[in-house]
């Protein structure tokens, strides 16, 4: 795929960048300066062919408007919400994104994040770093993970194998999904309020459209409570996160863990002094393992397009 010229949005993969370098012409977008991104696409516009993206850098209306010879958008990632599918649609783009690579790294992110926020573990750790167990003595109680109900909102992939896992802590699992699929050893709930008033620990795990978006809203947060715990490895949007802030700061939910944001990279700072909450930055899939996986998706998908073969991972 020689002559095929891939516009790649920014540095995400130090394999896939090289792969794409040596494999086809590439073209960095962030080596223009952000203020002449407009001019620069403009000038390489008639070679670029494909795109690729990521969870945080999507592909618009806009740059699809300015990418005339566009024909594939190969996302390196599992979610495409950041893509404008109904445009790539009506201009008979093609879109491939990596699902099932990832599925595992994002299940254990869950049930670590669970057990990080029940069991303070970040905090614990702060603790010793700040010599308060030589000066205060022994870390506060904390809550027990084992056991507890897991709600988990969408059983696709991800959130069927955060089931898998959380059922070898003895936890019951409860699941709410706008199609019911039956699953007889998972209590089905019909909406996400009835699911959080059944949850110990809520788990957003749904893919982010416009049905799914606030989809944990402020009456699910009250459902949870006091001593809900929510679990978000999603999509940042999926939570009304001033609403969120707001229940953690006033202690109506008993805690939370994050691993997406409404505004990536900016985290609510009101966050930060929170004993309750554990905070990391978007890295469900970023494992060595998951992320040449994906890397290697990702150039499947182009080597596939070029060569008229089927799209390993299509969307659109
Ligand atoms: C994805 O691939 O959509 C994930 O959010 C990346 O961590």
């Amino acid at each position: 795929m020689e002559s095929l010229g891939v516009l790649l949005l920014n540095p995400m993969n130090a394999y896939l960048e090289q792969e794409l370098d040596r494999r086809c012409r590439l073209v960095r977008l962030w080596e223009s300066p952000p203020d002449r991104r407009a001019d620069f696409v403009r000038a390489h516009a008639a070679s670029i062919r494909a795109v690729v993206g990521n969870a945080s850098h999507g592909v618009d209306a806009a740059l699809i408007d300015a990418l005339p010879a566009l024909e594939i958008i190969a996302s390196f990632s599992v979610g495409v919400d950041r893509i404008d599918l109904a445009k790539c649609r009506e201009r008979g783009i093609r879109v491939t994104n990596t699902p099932d690579v990832l599925t595992d790294d994002v299940a254990d992110l869950a049930v670590g994040l669970a057990i990080a926020t029940l069991r303070k573990i970040p905090q614990a750790d702060r603790y010793i770093r700040a010599g308060l167990w030589r000066n205060k003595g022994d870390f506060t109680l904390t809550t027990r993970f084992s056991g507890k109900r897991v709600g988990i909102i969408g059983l696709g992939r991800i959130g069927l194998a955060v089931a898998k896992r959380v059922e070898a802590f003895d936890c019951p699992v409860n699941y709410y999904q706008r199609t019911k699929q039956a699953y007889p050893s998972y209590t089905y709930y019909p909406t996400v309020v009835e699911l959080a008033a059944n949850s110990d620990v809520l788990v957003v795990a749904c893919p982010l459209n416009a049905q799914t978006r606030h989809i944990v809203n402020r009456e699910v947060l009250e459902a949870l409570g006091p001593k809900g715990v929510l679990i978000n490895i999603g999509r940042g949007p999926h939570v009304d996160e001033a609403e969120l802030v707001a229940a953690l700061v006033d202690g109506r939910l008993g805690g939370a863990g994050i691993d997406v944001f409404e505004d990536e990279p900016n985290v609510p700072e009101a966050l930060f002094p929170l004993d309750n909450v554990v905070l990391v930055p978007h890295v469900g899939s970023a494992t060595h393992e998951t992320r040449n996986a994906m890397a290697d998706l990702v150039l499947g998908n182009l080597e596939a397009h070029v060569s008229n073969k089927p799209l390993l991972t299509p969307v659109v």
